[in-house]
């Protein structure tokens, strides 16, 4: 199969870690016999210098003629406290998940054995936990309007959500919910807010419709409690676009580092494929970021863009391999540099030992 892949590293740790992923990619290529064709995007701060836009025109019209985008992560400390600064990194991915049409974003969390000594929590409680959150991407806080009044003082932002957005996302939630264990947790926070009564009153609507699927709801405190308290009640998560931010940070910890979550962002047009970890500033260049979250977002893209099961799968295990092999970046206890460890997995996937 002839995979086109539209490579947009960011900023930051972005460009290393992406370059890891792409190993993967052609390591599965070959052992499979895809060929993977690359073009290359700005977004993010890079994309601001270049061309005063976190993301151009250019960048979006690359997107639109692949067939998946691998994306490494956006964000700059030179724009991070300067609130008065007219473009921000971070706009271009929103505007990329906006004009992509990415309404929602997959991501999972699962533990890996060797790593559970890692996990902050107590390993009874981690091991075995394994959940998919699903995050509404382009509805809520983060695109209602916004504005200040009173000569700045005062500052708003409308958390707004339309029957259509949330019927969508929880339509595509019961679908992964069946292709799970039959669980669908709906969060919001419905003895408060309106949006959350809506979310909640539409929940109820279609959950007759899945009478496979046991539906329950939680408000979004309960469930950052839940989370740690017993992370393994959870199978399949949805929520709103600003809750999802939140919780998903919180859930990356169980599983032992942020470094190991993969997300897929999915909805009208091409998918696009990121680690959850963002541009972490402090390592960029210095070849110490774990690549493995975005070699999983990799392998998220041939399961959800490609429907190559397969390839996906011997992408985890070769991930699963390394981990136990101790071939992993300090953040996991290891002594291997990002490039030492996206070397490695390539390795294993071409050794078909998985
Ligand atoms: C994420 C990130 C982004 C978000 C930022 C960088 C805009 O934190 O993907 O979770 O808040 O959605
Ligand atoms: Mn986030």
């Amino acid at each position: 199969m002839k995979l086109k892949i539209a490579k947009l590293p960011g900023d930051g740790i972005g460009p290393e870690v992406v370059e890891q992923a792409v190993k993967a990619v052609d390591a599965v290529c070959k052992r499979f016999g895809h060929s993977a064709e690359y073009s290359f995007a700005y977004a993010g701060a890079c994309a601001i210098d270049r061309y005063g836009d976190a993301f151009p025109e250019e960048s979006y019209r690359v997107c639109l003629e692949s067939d998946a985008v691998l994306f490494g992560a956006v964000g700059d400390p030179r724009f991070d406290n300067d609130p008065s600064a007219k473009v921000r990194p971070e706009q271009g991915l929103l505007a990329m998940r906006k004009q992509l049409g990415l309404y929602a974003n997959l991501r999972p969390v699962e533990t890996f054995r060797s790593l559970i000594h890692k996990s902050p929590l107590k390993e009874e409680l981690v091991d075995g936990a394994d959940f998919l959150c699903v995050r509404e991407l382009t509805g809520g806080m983060y695109f209602g309007e916004k504005g200040r009044s009173d000569g700045g003082d005062t500052a708003w932002d409308t958390n707004i959500y339309h029957r259509y957005e949330v019927e969508r996302i929880l339509k595509l939630s019961y679908e992964y919910a069946r292709q799970r264990r039959r669980h669908l947790t709906v969060v919001d926070k419905a003895n408060v807010l309106e949006s959350s009564r809506l979310w909640r009153q539409i929940a109820q609507e279609m959950a007759p419709r899945y009478p496979d699927v046991e539906t329950d709801y939680m408000y979004v405190d309960n469930a950052a409690m839940k989370l740690i308290t017993c992370p393994k009640f959870f199978d399949v998560i949805v929520t709103e676009n600003t809750f999802g931010d939140i919780l998903t940070d919180e859930a990356s910890c169980i599983s032992g580092s942020m470094g190991l979550l993969a997300s897929a962002s999915v909805g009208e047009k091409t998918s696009v494929f990121e680690p959850i970890h963002g541009s972490y500033p402090q390592a960029a260049g210095k070849n110490i970021a774990n690549p493995l979250a975005t070699i999983l977002s990799a392998a998220m893209m041939f399961e959800y863009a490609f429907g190559l099961i397969e390839e996906g799968k011997v992408i985890r295990k070769a991930v699963a391999d390394s981990i136990d092999a101790g071939i992993v970046t300090e953040d996991l206890g290891g002594k291997y540099s990002t490039s030492e460890v996206g070397d490695k997995v390539a390795e294993l996937i071409i050794e078909k030992n998985c």
